[in-house]
This record gives C-alpha cells, structure tokens and sequence, in this order.
C-alpha cells in the first residue's frame, strides 16, 4: 500500500532521512521506533508532503506521491495525526470535528460524528465546549477523531502518547486497535517503543536517518539489544 525507497529528505543544512526504505501493507498496523532526532517525525512529515522529499520514492496505492502537496496526499486518504496534536483551542471540540470532514474527497465517508463520540464517549459530553479546555488526552483523542473524519484509508499518528497519563495511553491504544480490525491501515511513531510493539504486528527501528533494523514486533520485543536501547526504562514498562 505504501512503498518508501530511499527516500531522502530534511531541512536547510540537515539530511534528516539518509535513505529510508520502508513497506506497509494494507491493514497492517506498523510502528516506528528509534532515539530522539532520529527522523521519524521527519519521515512522517515527508510522507504527508509537509516536508518535502529530495529524492527517492514514495508510491501510495500505486501513484508516485513523493513531489504531490500536503492537501492532495491527504485527500488520497494518507492522514497524518502530526506530533503536538494542534489543537484549534477556541473552536469547540465538534468545529475541530467538522474541520477533519473538509479534507473529505468524494470517497464514502466511513465516520462520522456520531462513531467518533461511540469511540470516544467524552467527546460527546463536551461537544460544544472550546477544544482548549480538554485535558491532553481528551485533545489527543479529538486529534484522532478529526483524522478519522477524513476518511483515512491509512492514519500516520505522530506520538500519541506523548505526555498521557498510563490509563489514558491505553485507551488511545485501545481505540487504535478497534481502528485496526476494522481493517484501517495504522503507521505509528512512538518513544514509548513497549507499547508500540507490543500493539503491531511489524516494526522499523530508525537511528540517524536510516532504518537500523526491522521485523517481526514480537521479535523485536525479545532482542537483545532493542531491550538494551529502546525497552529498558521502567517508566515505559506495558502494565496491562
Ligand atoms: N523544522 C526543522 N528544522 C530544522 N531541523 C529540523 C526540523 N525538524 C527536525 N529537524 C532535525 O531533523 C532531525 C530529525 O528530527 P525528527 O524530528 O524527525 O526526529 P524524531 O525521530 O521525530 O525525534 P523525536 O523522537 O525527538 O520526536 C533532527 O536532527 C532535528 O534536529
Ligand atoms: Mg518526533
């Protein structure tokens, strides 16, 4: 479904992705581990035509998006829920709903307000509140819902568990999983490398710009130097 090869990319004076490349297939659900500054927001932000690519590929179901804008590559139906969750906080929480349906082609739309707020219930309660006084992990389900109400055929996510709370991380990954039988593509980058694998099937393990290792997230989780690098610290230990 996507096909990444030696894609290059980065910013003024910084090669960011040296040559990564990468396959999803449809409805897997794949992650993306690696050190901080290792390129994968960058290789996310690439995918999404936010950050340009310098070379290489990136096919999408068949067509070369790689030099498409941002607008059209998410109207193909890649969306990508980018770190920091911008959240439009003096807009209620149902208008930065609504915003996720603007990104809408003509393809049927599979959610709807309504199955954002039976997959998020506090949602519901608060629709009409200003999206700024949600808590972060209320924010970062609202990122979520806007992201599926452009009708994703595949949803990059950006570190969704970046400052949550272990309950709220589960039910966010609780939620991706539901997202995943029902046959979405999911593509994540996470610190918290534990939860990551332990909620893919595959795995790439990014470090400066490369990709140093990928394969099987249940492999990964019992090698010995993915336990040593990324899995040690207790603080990221999966509890439940
Ligand atoms: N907007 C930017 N302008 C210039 N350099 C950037 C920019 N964003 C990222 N970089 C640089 O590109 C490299 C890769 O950064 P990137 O944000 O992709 O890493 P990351 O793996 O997502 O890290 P983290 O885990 O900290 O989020 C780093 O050296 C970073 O400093
Ligand atoms: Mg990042």
């Amino acid at each position: 479904m996507i096909e990444i090869k030696q894609l290059k990319s980065g910013y003024r004076g910084i090669q960011a992705l040296k040559g990564v490349d990468l396959t999803v297939r449809e409805g897997e659900m794949v992650a993306i581990i690696g050190a901080n500054g290792a390129g994968k927001s960058t290789l996310l932000n690439t995918l999404s035509g936010v950050v340009r690519a310098q070379s290489g590929s990136i096919v999408f179901d068949g067509t070369e998006v790689s030099r498409m804008p941002a607008h059209t590559i998410s109207r193909l139906g890649l969306l990508h829920v980018p770190e920091g969750r911008q959240v439009l906080a003096d807009m209620t929480i149902r208008e930065n709903l609504m915003l996720g349906a603007l990104a809408r082609s003509r393809r049927a739309a599979l959610y709807d307000i309504d199955k954002v707020v039976s997959m998020f219930p506090i949602l519901g309660e608060r629709m009409d509140q200003m999206a700024g006084t949600l808590s972060g992990g209320q924010q970062q389900m609202m990122v979520i819902g806007r992201a599926l109400m452009g009708t994703p055929r595949v949803l990059l996510l950006d570190e969704p568990s970046l400052g949550l709370s272990p309950l709220i991380t589960h039910q966010v990954f609780e939620a991706l999983a539901t997202l995943h039988q029902e046959g979405l593509t999911i593509v994540i980058v996470e610190q918290n490398a534990n939860r990551a694998l332990a909620a893919t099937e595959r795995a790439y393990v990014m470090e400066r710009g490369l990709i140093a290792q990928h394969g099987n997230s249940s492999d990964l989780l019992n090698d010995p130097a993915i336990i040593e690098h990324y899995l040690g610290s207790a603080e990221s230990a999966v509890i439940d």
